[in-house]
């Protein structure tokens, strides 16, 4: 079978690595990729996803897999089975789930789906008076996609309407602050739930967490995530069970009902208070890092999963992990998340260790590989380094052995990824 991947982050290459190890899968091509996943298979680079998916007929693609939710609230599910090509994710119409905020809220509301209080609005004064209502913190949300930045959660009454203004007036975030939701602050513990779907029926892959803040001890800025383990202790058989049948179960019935089955991976933002599991948000795609540390995960071959679930056949399917753990730690660049950093070349040392070497590895991601046929670090985020384990210490250690074996300038992570699972697991 012949895979496309559309996507060029670390998400996108752990995919990659995870197709590469089923015998069913002969090539692998990146849209674009990055510079290391041309290692796993052949780079291209077209934008436009017309072109695409001529690219792909012209090729004989078997299967598209989307790595990012962009091109999918953008409709290149559509786009692509318009013209009688496989591919695994959501169409635009099922990708509202994560592209608005607002259709996300109003969805769960219509389903009775756990989730905080809320309301949705481009009124000031509406906004004001339910800010007033609640206590602080208080949690606004632009309603469009903003690249992961669009939550803010106000310490005070006073900044919650501030920052609606700036979102109001399209200072903060253009159209998609143009609408926003106003949220009560949840308290508890953050997981990340993945589902594949293929419409009609789903298959949940172990419960994840993500470490979303910049700084050890949960400190610092929000990021896009800077490690991720699974499966984590802090998900018990109960929450997944709430979790099936209040949330997993009436989301594919609604989304069917409503005229927009779901297929592709819907991911659950979690928050758990007091053992019970409220939905933060949904998003329509892997979560990144947590795909890293899912995919070396899966002991059902990748390609097999991802082509029954794009034909609507995940009842034939029987989902298998290995009996591990994952501990995923993010590297990168200096100046991550406030701005770019100039690129640094890349040094890994050559690993001697047997053990480090067979149970650990680096997902790329920001990286470029320049003429002088090097690989330097371009992006905010730049690699994922993952190590399994039988135990999430073991796990974290090879991660972080890892870590020390990777050099370039300006490199920062964290030093705690998975302390929560080991604090209370
Ligand atoms: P979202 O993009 O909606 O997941 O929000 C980004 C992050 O903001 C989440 O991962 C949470 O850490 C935090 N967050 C979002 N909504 C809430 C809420 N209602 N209560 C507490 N924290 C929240
Ligand atoms: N790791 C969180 C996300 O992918 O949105």
């Amino acid at each position: 079978m012949k895979v496309l991947i559309v996507g060029g982050g670390g998400r996108e290459y752990a995919i990659g690595s995870a197709l590469k190890r089923d015998k069913s899968v002969e090539k692998i091509y990146f849209a674009p990729g990055n510079g290391a996943s041309d290692e796993l298979g052949e780079n291209i680079s077209i934008g436009d996803y017309g072109e695409l998916a001529d690219f792909a007929k012209k090729n004989s693609i078997d299967l598209t897999i989307v790595g990012p939710e962009a091109p999918l609230v953008d409709g290149i599910v559509d786009i692509f089975q318009e013209r009688g090509l496989l591919i695994f994710g959501p169409s635009a119409k099922a990708a509202q789930l994560e592209g608005s905020k607002i259709f996300m809220k109003n969805f769960l509301s219509r389903h009775g789906i756990p989730t905080a209080k809320y309301i949705e609005t481009d009124s000031l004064e509406k906004a004001s008076a339910f800010i007033e209502s609640l206590e602080a913190p208080i949690v606004v949300k632009a309603d469009g996609l903003c690249g992961g930045k669009g939550v803010i959660i106000a310490k005070s009454h006073e900044e919650a309407k501030e920052s609606v203004r700036r979102m109001l007036s399209g200072d903060s975030f253009a159209e998609a602050g143009k609408r926003v939701v106003i949220e009560e602050f949840l308290d508890g513990y953050e997981l990340s739930v993945f589902a594949i779907c293929d419409g009609e029926d789903y298959l949940l892959l172990p419960a994840a967490q993500d470490h979303k803040r910049l700084l050890d001890g949960d400190e610092g800025p929000n990021t896009g995530g800077m490690g991720a383990y699974a499966p984590t202790p802090l998900a018990n058989e109960e929450i997944y069970r709430k979790l099936e049948e209040r949330v997993v179960i009436p989301t594919l019935e609604g989304m069917k009902e409503e005229g927009m089955p779901f297929s592709g991976v819907l991911f659950m933002g979690v928050m758990v208070v007091d053992g019970e599991p409220l939905i933060l948000e949904y998003n329509v795609r892997f979560g990144d890092p947590e795909c890293e540390e899912l995919m070396p995960l899966l002991k059902t071959p990748a390609g097999e999963l991802f082509y029954k679930a794009a034909t609507g056949r995940l009842k034939e399917l029987q989902i298998e992990f290995y009996d591990r753990y994952a501990v995923g730690v993010v590297m990168a660049s200096k100046n991550y998340p406030y701005s770019s950093s100039p690129p640094s070349e890349i040094i890994v040392d050559d690993i001697h260790h047997e053990e480090l070497k067979n149970n650990s590895y680096i997902a790329y991601a920001g990286v470029t590989r320049m003429e002088d046929g090097k690989l330097y670090a371009t992006g905010g985020r730049v690699l994922v380094c993952v190590g399994l384990g039988e135990s999430i210490e073991e796990a974290r250690e090879r991660a972080y052995m890892l870590v020390g074996q990777v050099h370039f300038a300006g490199k920062q992570c964290r030093t705690d990824i998975a302390y929560q699972a080991l604090e209370n697991g």
